[in-house]
């Protein structure tokens, strides 16, 4: 560090740059942009918006409402959007089997999505089994027990299902070991050798989830029941970059860190170490505690919203999965 001071005070005035909006715009490092954003929207069989209490201001979208959400992220330039679905609890079983099935809502959603915007919007689609599973896991549930190779053969047959209805990135959620090659695989054999992977490598099992558990209605069904069997303790680094290294070998196109906020060392890591485009997860809680504490008048939603944002940007994130993101692109294009 001293290599890198150049002189001392007060020939150097660290101040003398931050003098002027001009100054401080001429030597930003970072930049956030509207390219940089992914907006996660949920899906409800339904027509019309249903609210989410403990994400305010972020709706269940009907299938009508999510091409309209769709048009919109067309027109604010947002590159890509990711599909949530709030399977009806009649259609949760204990194999998932909803998951599997071409017709659900998300195949119907991104097929509604693609004929309306076709490629000017990216469609991403979570790969893992907890929307259409009466106990909440992501995987195949024996003897209390998530199974990990059982389970990576359905995750093999959803992706598929989705790719097949026009999705155009397949993002896994679930945490199962050796996912990745086996879904590109399944991929490749299907002629879907275009539809991208964005692994969730580094997902940490985190309380931050609880407001998309809402969300998607699967809360209820996971109960008192914890992922830690298979998402990463936030006390791991080392085991992150292991994470992201096998599913680079496997065959990530791109990787993400998740949650957002308590984790920007790991993105960091991961981007230095990698150089590798590096997505992150701004979750639900993140933007519910934003929020809320914007509602309350305790902080600027605004400009809270941004300043996180942006300190993704200055972590090394190449992308951002925020459900600020419609408001974002607003504010950036303002
Ligand atoms: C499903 C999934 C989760 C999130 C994205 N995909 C929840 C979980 O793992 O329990 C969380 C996103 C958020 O909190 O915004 N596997």
């Amino acid at each position: 560090m001293t290599d890198f001071v150049r002189g001392l005070f007060p020939r150097t005035r660290l101040r003398r740059l931050r003098r002027f909006d001009w100054s401080r715009r001429l030597v930003a490092e970072s930049m956030l942009s509207i390219d940089d954003l992914i907006w996660p929207v949920f899906v409800h069989p339904g027509s019309g918006t249903q609210p989410i209490d403990s994400l305010p201001g972020v709706d269940r979208l009907g299938t009508d409402r999510v091409v309209d959400a769709a048009k919109r992220a067309v027109d604010l330039g947002i590159p890509a959007i990711a599909v949530f679905p709030a399977t009806p609890p009649e259609l949760k079983t204990a194999d998932a089997a909803e998951a599997i099935n071409p017709n659900n809502l998300v195949c119907q959603t991104v097929r509604a999505i693609k004929q309306a915007v076709g490629d000017s919007l990216g469609v991403i689609c979570d790969v893992a089994l907890d929307p259409y599973s009466i106990h909440g896991h992501d995987g195949i549930v024996r003897d209390g027990d998530v199974v990990n190779d059982e389970t990576v053969d359905m995750l093999r047959k959803q992706t598929i299902i989705q790719a097949d209805a026009g999705c155009d990135v397949i993002a896994p959620s679930d945490m199962m070991d050796g996912r990745i090659g086996a879904i590109r695989d399944a991929l490749e054999s299907a002629g879907h050798n275009n539809v991208q992977v964005m692994s969730y490598a580094a997902k940490y099992a985190s309380a931050f989830y609880g407001p998309f558990r809402d969300a998607v209605g699967s809360k209820g069904n996971l109960g008192g029941a914890s992922k830690k069997t298979y998402q990463q303790s936030p006390a791991q680094g080392d085991e992150a970059l292991q994470e992201v290294a096998l599913d680079l070998a496997e065959g990530a196109d791109t990787v993400m860190v998740k949650p957002g906020m308590p984790y920007l060392d790991i993105v960091s890591r991961v981007k230095a170490t990698f150089n590798v485009p590096t997505f992150v997860y701004q979750v639900s809680g993140e933007y519910a505690m934003l929020s809320a504490a914007g509602q309350l008048g305790w902080l600027d939603r605004k400009q809270v919203a941004l300043e996180s944002l942006l300190g993704f940007k200055r972590a090394g994130a190449d992308g951002i999965l925020t459900y600020f993101a419609p408001e974002a692109a607003e504010w950036l294009s303002e």
